[in-house]
């Protein structure tokens, strides 16, 4: 029996739920008017200058530089606060690669730490854990639009002297105690790519309350120039990490979007926590009281097989789409990466750290070394950020699905077997 067998009688959804992107002829005006200023990168446009004032104002940041994407965001970060060889920075083992690999691209080792079991956010006692002489510097991760717990990193920050990095890629208009995420560490990184909650295909932002950070961020981004100096004046090894005009125009556009949509996946994300942990074999993540606004990149919940006749998260997911719930599997945990596994980091393929003191690097491969991000790994399931702004049917149906291949789940784990 296939997947769709249950599903192929009377699918629970039809038509799909809203896709993602969302745009109109707003977007569509923005762009043609950058095209046809003939004003499409640095020069004369204004785009990008309008963007960075509109996110630093909505973001309630003194500063916000626009850069091409959420990945070269932190490497600026890094860069701007001289993390580089024989630097160790901590970041969460659950995350996307980026939140790590840029760490070694700026020449320093990422310290893996595990999460929270309820956040799933960095667990702040693990990284009082992992700080040693070599530590400069830890990146927390707002995982799936929930802040990471603010208050103790922020203590970890004043007792050790760390320098610090907000990964928030995933939660645009997070609120931690009333206050914006972005606005806690030296630095914060936002993503704009294809399926983040605000964007222009790609792209990304840097913002800081640290005037000098801020100029230093600005010129790495634009080849090492600074503001007010000449174009070939260049004033440290840098790159080019600018936006474009026109993906700036559209980030304008989906900005204006942003407010609305927040709170819309915001109420639905409350329902959900409070129906669909009811499920026996379902567990939600659980919403810190501190946390007044969700980014919700998605909505992540924990899938238990043992609840289900053994049937496994890949084939619980297939048939959750042949239902009409077009529900994703998430991320590996870092630890399982084939690239942190083998240490294959340099360029050329060279191992890094084998010369360097990297002793907690060593010990850091096993499941083990992180039981939290080893489960979340095999259970973790989550509904896009576009499905979440479906309406109470849309998440009624999330649930009818659910419970109707726990109803099957005999059948189906049968026919998985078969397969096999
Ligand atoms: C947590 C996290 N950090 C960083 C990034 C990198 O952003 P980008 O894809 O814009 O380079 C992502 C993107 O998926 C992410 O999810």
């Amino acid at each position: 029996m296939s997947m769709s067998a249950i599903a192929g009688r009377t699918p629970v959804r039809r038509p799909y739920f809203p896709t993602w992107p969302i745009w109109n002829q707003r977007e569509i005006d923005a762009v043609t008017s950058v095209i046809k200023s003939g004003c499409w990168g640095l020069g004369s446009g204004n785009m990008v200058r309008l963007f960075q004032e509109e996110f630093a104002r909505f973001n309630g940041s003194d500063h916000a530089i626009a850069v091409t994407n959420g990945s070269n965001a932190i490497e600026v970060a890094l860069t701007a606060l001289d993390i580089g060889p024989g630097d160790e920075v901590i970041v969460p083992d659950y995350t996307f690669i980026s939140t790590a690999s840029e760490v070694l691209r700026v020449g320093a080792v990422p310290i893996l730490a595990d999460v929270d079991e309820s956040t799933f956010c960095i667990d702040p006692q693990e990284v009082d854990r992992a700080i040693n002489e070599r530590t400069k510097g830890m990146i927390p991760v707002h995982f799936a639009g929930h802040p990471a717990d603010m208050d103790s990193l922020a203590d970890t920050v004043s007792r050790s002297g760390l320098r610090w990095v907000e990964d928030a890629s995933h939660a645009h208009g997070a609120e931690w105690k009333k206050k914006k995420v972005g606005n806690f560490a030296d630095l914060a990184t936002f993503s704009m790519q294809a399926s983040k909650t605000m964007t222009a295909g790609e792209g990304g932002i840097i913002v800081t309350n640290d005037k000098d950070l801020a100029e230093e961020c600005m010129s790495i981004v634009n080849c090492g120039r600074r503001k007010g100096r000449g174009n070939y004046e260049h004033f440290r090894l840098a790159s080019n990490f600018r936006m474009t005009e026109l993906q700036a125009a559209v980030l304008r556009v989906q900005l204006q979007r942003l407010p609305d949509q927040l709170a819309a996946r915001n109420e639905n994300a409350r329902y959900l926590e409070a129906e669909l942990g009811r499920i026996p074999g379902i567990t939600t993540a659980r919403r810190d009281q501190r946390v007044d606004m969700q980014g919700l990149y998605v909505y992540p919940f924990l899938y238990d097989s043992d609840y289900f006749e053994g049937l496994s998260r890949e084939s619980f997911s297939r048939a959750l789409v042949a239902e009409g719930i077009p529900i994703e599997l998430s991320y590996p945990a870092l630890h399982e990466i084939e690239v942190i596994k083998k240490r294959q980091f340099l360029p050329t393929g060279r191992r890094h750290g084998d010369e360097a003191p990297c002793g907690q690097y060593h010990k850091q491969r096993t499941a083990e070394s992180f039981p939290v991000s080893s489960r979340l790994s095999r259970q973790m399931l989550w509904i896009s950020n576009g499905m979440l702004l479906g309406d109470r049917c849309d998440m009624d149906r999330i649930m009818e699905a659910i419970e109707k291949i726990r109803r099957h789940a005999g059948e189906l784990a049968t026919a998985e077997r078969e397969d096999e």
